[in-house]
């Protein structure tokens, strides 16, 4: 089977120098997820994916969580954004508001 032209290494990439991973919230919206990642649910098994960014829904509505449908803008979702924060190779991310 042919790698999926997204994933496939060439020798461009290898000369490439690494990216470091980042969490960006945005405005009203979701957290988006970009670098390298391997992103895993609350149980521990990984959620395959095979981007280079995600957007991570944080307004606990989604149908597709943990990964954002566009679900908060139905809703009303507020909540403030930022600047991009570089993560390290492992981090926590609190995605969805708890009910109640
Ligand atoms: S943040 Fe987009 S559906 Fe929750």
């Amino acid at each position: 089977m042919a790698p999926r032209p997204d994933t496939a290494a060439t020798d461009a990439d290898a000369a490439r120098p690494a990216r470091a991973t980042s969490l960006t919230a945005y405005p009203d919206g979701p957290v988006v997820l970009r670098g390298p990642f391997r992103l895993v649910d609350a149980a521990g098994v990984e959620v395959g994916t095979h981007r280079r960014a995600v957007a991570l829904c944080r307004c606990g509505h989604s149908r597709l969580g943990p990964l954002c449908d566009g679900t908060h803008r139905s809703i009303g979702f507020r909540a403030p954004g930022g600047p991009p924060q570089a993560v390290g190779p492992r981090v926590t991310v609190p995605l969805c508001a708890e009910d109640g």
